[in-house]
């Protein structure tokens, strides 16, 4: 007989969890104005509002924390981390921050000036959030396919290269670089084919335009390569990863993701312009660029998560669990975006509530409705956080609306998998009983999602 799968760790440390009631949950959502960003986590029972920073580290990134050189200026913490990401990425100057919407901050703050375009495939709201800041603009360029959710392609966050080539060639002189965000994360977690980044980046050089690579689930990426992209199969994470970023000019990292770290970040050129340039912003907000907000044991610890979530069987482990979840939604026929992502399934809102308008938001309000069940925390990726239109002001609605079940690394295990589809068949049973949806009270100009204050309808 086979032996089935199993997963590539064992547990070391375990954390107790929170169940509540219905009636203390419908207490607690209405205290947090029906923004699950404002519940406390104790009045949560199983956390899926991100996967970042929030997964388990292993005993070696533990024991690698001890090691840590807390010198203000050549810790041999930032020359392990440092030699690592060379390795790894193939990249010449690397600048530590301490996440990767800092990054985002220093890198941009050199290069984004007043009136530029900077095109991406599905800029992650606190990218586009750093280019419209500074009265530039975000192009989306991800291919149409990206918005049917039920259509099953392998590489559904791809660019489409005839969009890119239009902006390019309507804003010549205008596009200081173009951001590849592998995965993917606002379309779904879907990753972006080895072939497309080529194509992408030959496209942007033709341009003169360069590129910058939005990497913080870079590892899961090159999983999808190996296991789906012809020609792959045989080689190793690390080898398909220093193939993404070969001819790649820059990127920015949420280490908080494929990092495995609870905080973290950096940026890693081979321009040594930028890298000269970023520097001067670093310094200022961040730190001193051998730690760039980070401690020497933060970094350690990340030199070492790098090195295990580019081995296969760790990102192997992690993606079969998403996948399981997705076989459970499968069967109970709950619409998601499909194929399964890397790091969590998408709901399709829009289709699972399609009696509330989109004026009332249905994937904050399905959003609302998980948490009500079962003490299940997800996250809006949707109208909501689409923001408003800087300029005309009116709400996006042009996207997706989708609910994120985001699986956090090496915490949960399949058995609460199964809660979590459980409680979503629930609601999903009752969903014609839910007949209205949210409004917003009051909201913040730019990333609203995060403190907007809502009430219910109905
Ligand atoms: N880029 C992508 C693709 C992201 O998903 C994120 C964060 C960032 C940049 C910013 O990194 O949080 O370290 O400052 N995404 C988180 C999420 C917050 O929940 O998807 P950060």
């Amino acid at each position: 007989m086979e032996l089935p799968f199993a997963e590539s760790w064992k547990i070391k440390m375990v954390e107790p969890m929170h169940k509540s009631t219905r009636e203390e949950r419908e207490q607690w959502l209405k205290e947090a104005h029906y923004n699950v960003f404002q519940l406390k986590s104790e009045q949560v029972y199983i956390d899926l509002l991100t996967d970042s920073g929030t997964g388990a580290m292993s005993d070696r990134q533990w024991s690698a924390l001890m090691l840590g050189d807390e010198s203000y200026a050549g810790a041999t913490s930032f020359y392990k981390f440092e030699s690592v990401v060379k390795r790894i990425f193939g990249m010449k100057y690397v600048i530590p921050t301490h996440q990767g919407r800092a990054a985002e901050n220093v890198l941009f703050s050199y290069l984004v000036k007043e009136g530029n375009i900077i095109p991406g495939n599905a800029h992650f709201d606190t990218t586009k959030g750093h280019i419209e800041s500074r009265k530039a603009t975000a192009i989306d360029v991800t291919v149409d396919e990206a918005k049917d959710t039920q259509l099953e392609v392998p590489f559904k966050g791809n660019v489409c290269l005839k969009k890119l080539e239009k902006v390019l060639t309507e804003n010549k002189g205008n596009v200081p670089f173009m951001v590849l965000t592998i995965t993917n994360n606002t379309v779904g977690g879907q990753p972006v084919s080895m072939r497309n980044i080529k194509d992408t980046v030959a496209l942007c050089h033709k341009y003169g335009v360069p590129v910058v690579m939005d990497s913080a689930r870079f590892a899961e990426n090159a999983y999808f390569i190996k296991t789906r992209e012809e020609g792959y199969a045989d080689k190793s994470i690390k080898e398909i990863s220093l193939e993404m970023y070969k001819d790649v000019d820059g990127m920015t990292m949420s280490a908080k993701k494929d990092g495995l770290v609870n905080m973290g970040g950096f940026i890693a050129t081979n321009n040594k312009e930028w890298f000269e340039g970023a520097k001067l912003f670093c310094i200022p907000f961040e730190g001193y660029i051998t730690y760039g907000g980070m401690n020497g044991r933060d970094l350690n610890a990340l030199a070492v998560g790098l090195e295990e979530n580019t081995e296969f069987d760790m990102l192997h482990t992690r993606i079969h669990q998403v996948a399981y979840l997705a076989g459970k939604l499968d069967e109970y026929g709950i619409p998601y975006q499909r194929p399964a992502g890397g790091h969590a399934i998408f709901v399709d809102a829009d289709t699972v509530l399609d009696c509330i308008p989109k004026e009332e938001f249905p994937a904050q309000t399905l959003t609302c409705e998980l948490y009500l069940e079962a003490g299940i925390r997800a996250c809006e990726i949707g109208y909501m956080l689409a923001d408003r239109d800087p300029v005309t002001r009116e709400n996006r609605f042009g996207g997706l609306d989708l609910v994120r079940l985001c699986i956090p690394r090496r915490v949960y295990t399949d058995n609460h998998m199964n809660v979590i589809a459980a409680a979503l068949k629930n609601v999903y049973d009752r969903r014609k009983e839910i007949k209205r949806g949210v409004a917003i009270e009051w909201e913040a100009p730019l990333m609203r999602h995060f403190t907007v204050k809502l009430k219910r309808l109905g």
